[in-house]
């Protein structure tokens, strides 16, 4: 009886209890509350991460997160309702140069697509899931702004061709968008030729000459995989490597140059090959809504953060315009974009058309062939991608 009664000590020794959270006292907020609980040891924050859906559903709550922690203690925010039911009435707003307000984030804070701070995005999503909505946005948030748009619209130009009149540039089939991209090289390395010339790193730096600041551009690519596909390799392989090394190259010196990414698509996969991987480590800002398989989910987030991809996976169809979203602080939100109309794009685009600059004096400082220019070297490009501590926003 006795040995009987020591085994089963030891078998109940070995067993894992889940120990209840230790938790501190409940601060409301206006979406929720707010609860500290201090982590039983060998405890990590990842643990809760793990069970943030089980908390929520045991409190009865709409969702909790993760919101900050210190040793042996985590924050966890828990919200009522869904905040991100308010977004479809918001206003689209501009915040400033290159910034724009787009929707709102699960935490009640606004959720900003700022180009100074994260110059790439990378904006993926079922068909319908609410990508070009996101588009929109951008383009009634930059259209009153001093800076050039241009589309890559391999839809056949459906998505990008009501905006022409606010566009700088468009291009709608592959080869015109290798030509295109080349000329963005150009561009890029007539820029670095000023930069050198006053002996800056980039063209925000104050020591660069205000008459002299080239403006900044905002390139728009809707569907990237048409721009890696090939349906005939024998013929298409060379584009395809063109087109691909181009936009690694805008994406690695268009910070310091001032030409920013926007790539939606619907699906991004290995498939697309390796230029896809060297891209998407160049576009930081991540957007996935709602996505049909896991692959994309982790192409997007996935080097980011695990827990991301589950919670992309979560997204409902039935709501549009939700995605899961890592920009300037690295951390994962749920988010939501402003409803915005096509209509309500094509009005800000004709309204501001007169700010389009032309494509010719975008390109005027190379005048030449752009093929020939767009050749840029490994030294060329560390030299203007090593961070530069002057780098202050104007
Ligand atoms: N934030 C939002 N709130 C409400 N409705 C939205 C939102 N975003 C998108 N929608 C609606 O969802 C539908 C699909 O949106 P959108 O056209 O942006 O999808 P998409 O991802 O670009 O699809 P596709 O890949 O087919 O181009 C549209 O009818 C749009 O009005
Ligand atoms: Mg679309």
């Amino acid at each position: 009886m006795h040995g009987l009664m020591v085994k089963q000590r030891r078998k109940l020794h070995r067993v894992q209890v889940e120990k209840a959270p230790r938790l501190g006292l409940i601060r409301p907020t206006p979406q929720g509350f707010i609860v500290t609980a201090r982590l039983h040891d060998g405890q990590t924050p990842d643990d809760y991460e793990d069970v943030l859906e089980k908390l929520a559903h045991a409190w009865r709550v709409h969702g909790v997160r993760l919101v900050s922690w210190k040793p042996g203690r985590v924050t966890l925010s828990a919200t009522l309702v869904d905040p991100l039911e308010m977004a479809a009435g918001l206003e689209v707003a501009a915040e400033g140069l290159l910034r724009v307000r787009v929707g709102l984030l699960d935490d009640g804070n606004p959720f900003v697509i700022d180009f100074r701070t994260v110059p790439h995005w990378l904006n993926v999503g079922a068909t319908q899931s609410g990508k070009s909505n996101l588009a929109n946005a951008l383009i009634v948030g930059l259209s009153p702004q001093p800076v050039a748009l241009v589309g890559f619209d391999l839809k056949g130009g459906v998505e990008f061709t009501p905006y022409q009149a606010r566009l700088s540039a468009l291009a709608t089939e592959r080869h015109e968008c290798a030509g295109l991209l080349a000329e963005l090289v150009a561009v890029i390395k007539s820029r670095m030729e000023l930069c050198r010339q006053h002996r800056v790193k980039n063209i925000w730096h104050p020591r660069l000459p205000e008459g002299a600041r080239p403006i900044p551009i905002v390139v728009l690519v809707d569907e990237m995989a048409e721009l890696f596909l090939m349906a005939d390799p024998d013929n298409e392989k060379e584009e395809v490597a063109a087109v691909a090394t181009r936009l690694l190259r805008i994406a690695q010196l268009g910070r310091a140059f001032g030409i920013y990414l926007f790539v939606c698509g619907q699906r991004v996969g290995s498939d697309l090959g390796k230029g896809v991987t060297a891209l998407r480590a160049q576009l930081t800002g991540r957007i996935c809504h709602m996505v049909n398989d896991d692959e994309t989910a982790k192409m997007c987030l996935g080097d980011m953060d695990r827990h991301a991809v589950a919670a992309a996976r979560q997204i409902p169809p039935d709501r549009p315009g939700t995605a899961v979203v890592i920009g300037s602080d690295s951390r994962w939100h749920r988010a939501r974009s402003a409803h915005v109309l096509e209509e309500e794009a094509e009005a800000a685009a004709e309204a501001y058309a007169h700010r389009a600059p032309s494509w010719q004096s975008l390109t005027a400082p190379f005048a030449g062939d752009a093929e020939q220019a767009a050749e840029l070297d490994e030294s060329e490009i560390e030299e203007f991608t090593e961070p530069d501590l002057e780098d202050l926003p104007v």
